[in-house]
């Protein structure tokens, strides 16, 4: 009989890659996915603790669930509940304590660990928690990818965070920095491009801090990784995320300008644009390195599409530091970008930082940001009018015969009547900048991966 698994993922993407190979891990177990609580034998929540209102949705929803497993249990359907992810490695056994209806706390290094735990609890053995793996023994265990792939996937070939930035819990949650050997990533990414897999997403944590043990014995870096997966048959497009300015290596740059297959985007935080803030936030790097790092990845891919993530109200920020983020976002115009107010991290050195920054100050300064970026996300896309751009169609659109792909620069294109072309690259004539997305029609029949170097956009 089979058995349902229902997981939700919060966070960032290596939660929605952890999410399917826990999917993967438990299928063989007889757990098969659903897509609601209600009728799971056993529920997942990935977590995730990078901000403070993260780590409080869990807690509701481990409210809901709990009143939905005692329901269950009275109609003689018991649930299993399991935290995973990065809440579950920062606070797993306080979370035990504060709410009794969780069977399993995982942490993100222990995924290979669910199976026994789950028989555990169902020998009554109350509890399991387990915190404390190397990610090594992580990436040997989980196994390989089964569910069915869409036409992009997520690949994690690094973990974990040596950078220590002082806002930031990673370090704490994902432990030190791993990267997975190449031979193991290239048999998965061959795995996915035989499944259909089109495009895949290089991630970690630090992603371009990867050095992996390569076949030759040497350390590879990110660049010579990329360039072994372009070789791969029927694998179309690579990207990366997410990148540390520090390391962003002369040979991935010239990446940038060499490698057709690598799609001309790039998310590089910076997190702020004042050198004294990014002294204390222990960024590593000042404004001007960035500004000089930026016309670097330019000259080698002007078209290159780049986005940031930035936080307003780090304790210490003044007016005058928040103007300074404003003076670099205007001179890097951004196509894409993210920001958040600071939210004070327990245990990281920020949080007992004199000077924490007012909500309302961080409210007013947060406006402010987001409007200059969505300005410029809007002008990013605005000069897409008119252009033809190389779209891999990815899903059904909402409307009959619609199909919804991306444009190279990562931006959803809608077009009609190419429902049958998922999965494929097609040169796509943009009609339309709507304020998320690109509305186009099927163009005329250039070569599609030359489409993308057509467009000159400076
Ligand atoms: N490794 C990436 C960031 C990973 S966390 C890097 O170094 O840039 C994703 C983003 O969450 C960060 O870039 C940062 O902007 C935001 N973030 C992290 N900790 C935060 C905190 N305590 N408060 C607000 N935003 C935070
Ligand atoms: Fe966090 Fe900094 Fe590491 Fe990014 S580089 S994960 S912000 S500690
Ligand atoms: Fe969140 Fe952990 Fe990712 S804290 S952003 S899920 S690494």
């Amino acid at each position: 009989m089979t058995k349902k698994l229902f997981i939700k993922t919060y966070g960032c993407q290596m939660n929605v890659y952890d999410s399917a190979r826990m999917a993967d891990l438990l299928a063989p177990l007889g757990f098969a996915q659903t897509q609601t609580a209600q009728d799971a034998d056993i529920v997942i929540l990935n977590t995730c603790h990078i901000r403070e209102k993260a780590a409080e949705k869990v807690y509701s929803e481990l409210g809901r669930l709990r009143r939905l497993k005692d329901r269950k249990a009275q109609a003689g359907a018991p649930m299993l509940i399991a935290v995973a992810g990065c809440v579950a490695q920062a606070e797993g056994r306080e979370m035990l304590a504060r709410q009794p209806a969780i069977d399993i706390v995982v942490g993100p290094q222990s995924y290979h660990r669910l199976p026994e735990m789950i028989a555990r609890i169902a020998r009554g053995a109350g509890h399991a928690l387990e915190t404390d793996f190397p990610a090594e023994e992580k990436f040997d265990a989980l196994p390989e990818h089964t569910a069915l792939a869409g036409v992009t996937a997520f690949l994690t070939v690094q973990e974990g965070c040596d950078k220590f930035c002082t806002f930031c819990v990673v370090p704490y949650t994902r432990g030190s920095e791993f990267s997975r050997p190449v031979t193991q990533i290239e048999a998965e990414a061959r795995r996915l491009a035989s499944r259909g897999v089109r495009e895949i997403t290089l991630l970690g944590q630090n992603v371009n801090a990867y050095g992996g043990p390569g076949p030759d014995g040497e350390t590879w870096s990110l660049a010579r990784l990329l360039g072994r997966l372009a070789r791969i048959g029927g694998l179309e497009r690579l990207r990366y995320t997410t990148s540390h300015p520090r390391d962003m290596g002369d040979d991935l740059i010239a990446a940038h300008a060499q490698e057709e297959k690598l799609m001309p985007y790039l998310h590089l935080p910076v997190q702020s644009g004042s050198d004294r803030v990014l002294r204390a936030m222990n960024r590593q790097h000042g404004a001007e390195d960035y500004l000089k790092l930026v016309a670097r990845i330019r000259a080698a891919r002007p078209d290159i599409a780049l986005s940031s993530d930035f936080i307003v109200g780090f304790p210490g920020e003044t007016d005058a530091d928040f103007e300074a983020t404003l003076a670099l976002v205007r001179v890097v115009d951004y196509a894409q970008a993210f920001s958040f107010k600071y939210s004070a991290r327990p245990g990281t050195p920020a949080a007992a930082a004199p000077h924490q920054v007012a909500e309302d100050v961080k409210a007013a300064r947060l406006e402010i940001l987001q409007s200059l970026l969505s300005r410029q996300q809007a002008h990013f896309n605005a000069r897409m009018a008119g252009r033809t751009l190389s779209v891999l169609f990815e899903k059904p659109g909402r409307k009959p015969g619609q199909a919804i792909g991306r444009s190279p620069y990562l931006q959803p294109v809608h077009v009609a009547g190419a429902a049958h072309l998922i999965g494929t690259i097609r040169d796509v004539a943009i009609e339309a900048v709507q304020p998320n997305s690109l509305k186009g029609a099927l163009g005329d029949l250039r070569p599609a991966m030359r489409a993308a170097r057509e467009v000159a956009l400076h």
